[in-house]
């Protein structure tokens, strides 16, 4: 896998015109394309193969189901059956998607999202002891494996304890994303931000971007930087 391979860029956008736009931009600079729910509530299931058509080498539906078994092993089948590389789920019951046949499709579990902090944990009612993300995110993340999944989706910041206890075959997807701090920069919603350098020295094995790389002056300029992050996280040359 290069270092192209391992950047998710993240369609929030709420028309087909626009993501396909973003595709034709970006198709060259980036390994996945990820269609989340606003996108995919908006559009349905059509735009899936028209943003392949378009050029997107790998497809990332982010739809992070969370119900009962019967109903996740259901719309998992369903997503997987559109063809997806990628889908995100919630798990927190072991086992749930045992002898499940998805194909290609590579299941992924989030842990704890990377607008939470230990605050917002506390505010939700959980003991002292999983009030630190990394601690819930690390609790999540054994039993997302033991439930089926391919790997996790957790911040930049816990994926060096992730890949610990995972092992190195397990896909660590790491949001939150942050290039250096610059004067001005903001973090939007996210509170466990890190830089694409630091997520793939820590082990992530994949990052995902949006916003960096969509508002950006230069989109096409800010994935390459992205992506020079990454290689330079990974300890490899810049012509991989
Ligand atoms: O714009 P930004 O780079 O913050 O986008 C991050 C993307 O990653 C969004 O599409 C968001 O839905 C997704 N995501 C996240 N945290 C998670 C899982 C997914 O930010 N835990």
């Amino acid at each position: 896998m290069n270092a192209r391979d391992r950047l998710i860029f993240a369609l929030d956008v709420n028309s087909t015109d626009e993501a396909l736009d973003l595709v034709r931009l970006l198709a060259a600079e980036v390994g996945v394309f990820k269609v989340g729910l606003e996108l995919f509530v908006a559009e349905g299931p059509a735009v899936l193969e028209q943003i392949k058509r378009a050029g997107a080498r790998a497809v990332f539906l982010d739809l992070k189901l969370h119900d009962i078994p019967a109903t996740m092993r259901a719309a998992a089948k369903a997503a997987a059956a559109l063809g997806v590389d990628y889908l995100t789920c919630h798990c927190e019951q072991a086992g749930i998607f045992a002898g499940l046949d998805l194909g290609r499709t590579r299941l992924l579990a989030v842990t704890v999202l990377t607008s939470l902090g230990p605050e917002d944990l506390k505010a939700a009612g959980y003991p002292p002891a999983l009030q630190d993300p990394r601690a819930l995110v690390l609790h999540r993340a054994r039993l997302a494996l033991a439930a089926g999944a391919a790997g996790v989706v957790c911040s930049g910041q816990e994926a060096a304890g992730v890949r610990q206890a995972l092992g190195g075959d397990a896909l660590v997807v790491c949001p939150g994303i942050r290039p250096a701090a610059k004067p001005g920069t903001s973090a939007d919603d996210q509170k466990r931000i890190v830089t694409p350098e630091q997520a793939l020295a820590a082990g992530a094995s994949h990052i995902v971007v949006g916003r960096p790389i969509r508002q950006a002056g230069d989109p096409v300029q800010a994935a390459r930087q992205v992506v020079e992050g990454i290689r330079l996280g990974l300890g490899v040359p810049a012509a991989d």
